[in-house]
């Protein structure tokens, strides 16, 4: 599983640009799934065929990123968001673009800052290293995108990276495709692209795959770091049920189904309300006349910062649980 993660959170894959974490994912998935087929906004669609009703697995592929607005005449590059960037997390950080180009995030007057809070997004620049425009161009266009450089660590009884959002919940889907061998739902296990922008391949695939069910496997914040936000989720006490947040309220059906399915296994979960953000369960619930859906956590610290943290038996727990509701 460690490997699997590794190699996921190490592929190239910001929203939209999804080609390099989809050739690895398909890689994954091949001698396991029934019909795979990718769609025109480039979800892949597994199919594993069951007698059941039609039940949507849904992990986001894409992952946060800056995208290249403007290049000066010396050479450095302006930049946006892909997602929620907090500036603050940038300053120093190196990205990488996916044709291997490497820059360093600066800032404008560097000296006059009082408070990191004041940084915005349009101070800061990225230094590849180009002495002028023209050296800089032969390297980066217009719109290109970067993302985090931070590789994969092991860290105690936690694994760090970037993109664990939600490369994370794809190894579980991915587990799950290779472990599960007759399920009793008709599974389509989604791998969607352009969450971060907002739920965009959810969205589409949702509509075209039409589920009669749907629970989605994403990351979530937790409130066991030093004087974190109040929330009753923490790292190794096991997968997270969502109740809710800001884009669902889990439908109490599938919200039971997950419960059930730890506590008749023993295996230890959390319940989960976030009190901002959504997954793709917001786009898929509300799809066609509606759809029963919820959301498995995985409770992650630093979530949209380089280095993100899980823990891997939380993880691994996930798959189990999923297991259970799969093939009961
Ligand atoms: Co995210
Ligand atoms: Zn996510």
């Amino acid at each position: 599983m460690k490997e699997l993660l590794k190699k996921l959170t190490e592929a190239f894959g910001p929203s939209g640009e999804e080609n390099k974490i989809r050739e690895v994912i398909l890689d994954e998935i091949k001698d396991y799934a029934e019909e795979v087929r990718v769609d025109a906004l480039g979800n892949i669609i597994a199919r594993k065929k069951g007698p059941g009703e039609k039940l949507m697995l849904a992990a986001h592929m894409d992952q946060i990123g800056l995208i290249v607005t403007n290049i000066d005449d010396k050479g450095f590059l302006r930049f946006s968001n892909i997602g929620g960037i907090l500036p603050l997390t940038l300053f120093g950080e190196r990205v990488v673009f996916e044709n291997g180009t490497i820059g360093v995030i600066g800032i404008e007057k560097m000296d006059d800052l009082k408070d990191i809070r004041d940084i915005k997004l349009n101070k800061m620049y990225i230094d590849i290293g180009a002495r002028d425009k023209e050296e800089a161009k032969k390297k980066v266009r217009i719109g290109d995108k970067a993302v985090f450089y931070e590789g994969f660590d092991v860290v105690g009884d936690f694994v760090t990276s970037k993109a664990l959002d939600d490369r994370a919940g794809c190894a579980v889907l991915i587990k799950l495709l290779q472990e599960v061998k007759s399920p009793k739902y008709d599974t389509y296990f989604v791998f969607t692209v352009q969450e971060e922008v907002g739920v965009r391949g959810a969205k589409t695939s949702a509509y075209g795959i039409d589920p009669d069910l749907a629970i989605a496997v994403d990351v979530t914040m937790t409130g066991d770091t030093p004087e974190a936000g109040k929330m009753a989720v923490e790292l190794g006490k096991g997968p997270a049920v969502k109740i809710m947040d800001r884009s669902v309220i889990c439908h109490p059906k599938i919200k039971e189904m997950l419960i059930e399915s730890a506590e008749k296994n023993n295996i230890p979960y959390q319940l989960e309300v976030l009190e901002m953000g959504g997954t793709d369960t917001g786009a898929i619930h509300l799809t066609r006349e509606g759809v029963p859906s919820g959301c498995l956590s995985i409770p992650t610290r630093y979530i949209h910062t380089p280095s993100e943290m899980a823990s891997m038996s939380d993880i691994e727990n996930a798959v189990k649980l999923l297991i259970h509701v799969l093939e009961k």
